[in-house]
């Protein structure tokens, strides 16, 4: 799909021309997975894949929305927003306007506008769809309700808070701020390492000689809903609590893996403990893995990645069958220097370090050993790590 071919589709729907164009990508993540709510830091890219938005005013005080991807269409008045009802796709655009409002008290929403959304992340991929079409509505909503900001670092952090708020708000998930913030901050072939506490982050050159960044989408029906991502924000919770009675803390992240040894035993709910100690190792994987990409030490990124899966699998249970097929054929074809499942958990995708001239084998082996286990096809993808929002016409 070509922006050509999207505003022809706009002007077919609306019978006129869009007059902006705004593009904010999905994110892979590498490593630091159920870290962002826990205050620690995670690692993530942006894709070339993403969500596009086209927007131009209308005289009649609605906001329209449609979708290239979606048949629903919604007219929603502008002095009326408010969560729509059944999983209404427009509330991750319709939340963010409304967020922009109430964060920024000279915002002013002076009339009606006619949008047209297209996106292009694999759907329920766990490539953070949601968190794309989030940025791109703030990208383009902040401009047109006439918030500014003199610097840009500060302006890309506000989109993806705004597009945090929404996903609370508006979806019910208590998310973590990373996937808005790799959606806000992407730069092409970097990774971002951001410590989720003080928002303060540093751009990191993904520079691998003969290795690709590879995602394998498991097409699993089952997914990370609401309920289980948010029961796993409240077992964190309950480990804080827990281990504040002996250490004061505010997030598990905090933690160094010494603590841990001397405040373990304060964790009386074996659940809460099992989820803490994910969250204490994969955050000392987190800062040993960005180290060792800087150092240009990739096979030992690529363990790292492993050790993370093998948590998330066994003390976060945030994989199930398809995540855990996927890995656990890929640590077998040589070539592979790790593998993890990436994003919330359950189904979605994989992420892989895979050698050049593995790549085919990898795409071979992990396929059919994954549909002979799951009945499932995957699906895969050499990642190409593009930049964070932008208005592009
Ligand atoms: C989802 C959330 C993120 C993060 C990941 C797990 O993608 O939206 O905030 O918590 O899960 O790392």
């Amino acid at each position: 799909m070509t922006t050509q071919e999207m505003k022809i589709a706009f002007e077919q729907a609306y019978g006129h021309k869009a007059e902006k164009i705004f593009f904010a990508p999905g994110r892979v993540n590498l490593i630091g997975e159920h870290t962002d709510y826990n205050g620690g830091s995670v690692f993530p890219c942006a894709l070339s894949f993403g969500a596009w938005l086209l927007v131009a005013k209308n005289n009649d005080r609605v906001l329209r929305f449609r979708s290239m991807n979606m048949q629903e269409v919604y007219e929603i008045a502008i002095d009326a927003i408010a969560p729509q009802a059944n999983r209404a796709w427009c509330n991750y655009a319709l939340g963010c306007i409304d967020i922009i409002a109430r964060r920024h008290p000279e915002a002013k929403l002076e009339s009606g506008y006619d949008l047209l959304y297209y996106g292009n992340v694999p759907a329920g991929a766990g490539l953070s769809s949601s968190a794309a079409m989030e940025v791109v509505t703030a990208r383009a909503f902040t401009e047109e309700m006439g918030v500014s900001y003199a610097d840009d670092k500060k302006y890309r952090t506000e989109l993806a808070l705004i597009g945090q708020a929404c996903e609370h708000e508006y979806a019910g998930v208590m998310c973590g701020i990373m996937d808005q913030f790799a959606s806000a901050q992407g730069k092409k072939d970097h990774a971002i390492h951001l410590n989720c506490d003080t928002l303060e982050f540093e751009h990191v050159p993904v520079k691998l000689e003969g290795i690709k960044v590879v995602i394998t989408n498991t097409h699993s029906p089952h997914h990370l809903d609401s309920g289980a991502y948010n029961d796993r924000v409240r077992q964190c919770h309950t480990a804080v609590e827990q281990i504040s009675k002996v250490k004061p803390i505010k997030f598990l992240a905090e933690l160094t893996e010494e603590d841990w040894k001397e405040v373990e035993s304060a964790i009386t709910d074996p659940i809460a403990k099992k989820r803490a100690r994910h969250v204490v190792g994969e955050v000392a994987r987190t800062s040993a893995a960005v180290e060792a990409l800087k150092k240009g030490e990739i096979a030992y990124f690529g363990e790292l990645m492993t050790a993370s899966h093998v948590s998330l699998r066994d003390d976060y249970e945030v994989t199930g069958p398809e995540l855990d097929a996927l890995a656990e054929a890929a640590w077998q074809v040589e070539g592979v220097l790790g593998s993890r499942m990436t994003g919330g958990g359950f189904g979605g995708c994989t992420v892989s370090l895979v050698k050049d001239e593995a790549i085919e084998k990898f795409k071979a082996f992990v396929g059919a050993e994954y549909e002979k286990k799951t009945g499932l096809k995957a699906d895969f993808y050499v990642a190409e790590i593009g930049d964070g929002v932008s208005r592009l016409e």
